[in-house]
């Protein structure tokens, strides 16, 4: 097949919605007809998409996952993963460090940009994660030698946990304002996973229950505030483009957004786990419910909507984490590892809340406001700037690489149905409105 014809699509853009005839040939845009009231121009083709009542975003970003390779492809693999990704209209994710072994070298990204170049499917950025000083020096080396000019070309910044989570990657004592500073002066967009690990420690040690909701008391909302609390502060001494992963609480997010109005550089994301889900749902998950930052009360939920209708949440990215289901069952719960998968339901969640509906079989809704433009602002726009990925628009001349989306289309979630690895999903049973088709190759 060499041209291919997407007929009467509407184009979703930042300026507004654009209803267009695409002409693309071996995977490039060649023409946008936009349609206007005259008579229309009649284009032909090898292949022909009818896309009356359709959507079309260019295909969508995830920018936190862990696609587990190398090392952990018990819990996935870069193939594995890429298809599910693909199957939820994403075609570009950003991939954190805490594999097996972690990313903390130019050797370990090298051999992870080998693999990706075998994946056809998705394009995978590498974040570079830093636990120890040394790490910081090769990344150095990777920012600023010419030799590592195609391998800086795939890392999409640098990734540091302040406390542990999956894969113990917490900083060393003065690392964290290490890497602050490394990350200002060579310009590195600079990923936080904000829980204070003081604070996580003493509720730990302090802690009798042993249910799964536990989780929720033990790494509290205190614990993200006050990370990101110093996080910000950090960031206002050093200059560092700070970005904070998986906000989940309202506390930290009045931060960021009084953060933004002081004129600082910080961005941040939310996880639709936190979104959708709450301590509520403790209840029917169990320990696949177990994640870093945990469930929050649904008055978080609540603030995290309001955060994404002021415009102070920047982007939605999934945290993708499979695990497998067994290892999600061990006992006692509160060892279960946390995480969970995300990747492919990120996208069809937010087109059911802009449909008007709400997911979640069983809470009340909030009503959130979305419209279909959020989702390509919180999904492709800002994430794309963010982590300067360089993601086509669409435009003539531009990779023909597309999210064709049916509106109305219903279905649901069945972890068995979907792609991951892991073969489960804490969104089991929803009902979903909307389906998104990639189109193109990335
Ligand atoms: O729940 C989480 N899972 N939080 C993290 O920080 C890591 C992730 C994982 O890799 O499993
Ligand atoms: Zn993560």
């Amino acid at each position: 097949m060499t041209s291919l014809l997407i007929r009467g699509g509407t184009i979703v853009r930042p300026t507004g919605d654009e209803r267009a005839d695409i002409l693309m040939n071996e995977g490039i845009i060649g023409e946008i007809f936009v349609r206007t009231t005259g008579p229309q121009k009649l284009l032909a083709a090898d292949q022909t998409i009818e896309a009356n009542g359709q959507l079309l975003f260019p295909g969508f970003i995830d920018c936190h996952v862990h696609f587990r390779e190398p090392g952990l492809e018990q819990k996935g693999t870069m193939e594995t993963e890429s298809q599910s990704a693909i199957a939820g209209g994403v075609t570009t994710v950003c991939e954190m460090p805490n594999t097996n072994p972690p990313t903390v070298s130019i050797a370990a990204l090298r051999e992870k940009v080998r693999i990706a170049e075998g994946i056809s499917t998705c394009d995978i950025r590498f974040f570079f994660g830093v636990t120890q000083s040394e790490n910081l020096q090769e990344l150095r080396r990777l920012w600023t030698e010419q030799e590592y000019s195609s391998l800086r070309d795939r890392c999409c910044g640098v990734k540091l946990y302040i406390d542990h989570s999956t894969g113990n990657q917490k900083a060393a004592k003065g690392v964290v304002e290490e890497a602050f500073r490394v990350c200002a002066e060579l310009k590195i967009p600079l990923v936080v996973h904000c829980e204070d690990p003081v604070l996580n420690a003493r509720a730990a040690k302090l802690n009798m229950h042993t249910e799964i909701a536990a989780h929720s008391l033990i790494r509290a909302p205190e614990s993200e505030q006050r990370a990101i609390t110093s996080a910000i502060e950090s960031a206002k001494e050093t200059g560092a483009q700070l970005h904070i992963a998986h906000l989940s609480t309202k506390r930290g997010l009045e931060l960021v957004g009084q953060a933004k109005k002081d004129g600082l550089p910080i961005t941040c994301e939310v996880a639709p786990h936190h979104l959708f889900l709450s301590t509520e749902d403790y209840e029917t998950l169990g320990t696949l419910g177990k994640i870093n930052p945990p469930l929050r009360t649904p008055d978080h939920c609540e603030a995290l909507w309001a955060g994404i209708e002021s415009g102070t949440i920047d982007c939605v990215a999934s945290d993708h984490a499979p695990h497998t289901f067994e290892e999600k069952q061990v006992m006692p719960a509160l060892t279960a590892p946390s995480g969970v998968p995300g990747v492919e339901t990120m996208i069809p969640l937010l087109l059911t809340v802009a449909a008007g509906r709400w997911p979640h079989p069983r809470r009340r809704s909030f009503q959130p406001k979305l419209m279909y433009a959020d989702i390509r602002r919180l999904c492709f726009d800002r994430p794309n700037e963010i982590f300067a990925l360089k993601r086509p628009m669409i435009e003539s001349a531009a990779k023909a690489n597309l999210a064709l989306v049916e509106p109305e289309a219903e279905w649901e979630i069945h972890g068995a149905d979907l792609h991951s690895k892991c073969g489960w999903t804490p969104y089991e049973g929803w009902k979903i409105t909307g389906k998104a088709t990639v189109v193109g190759g990335w």
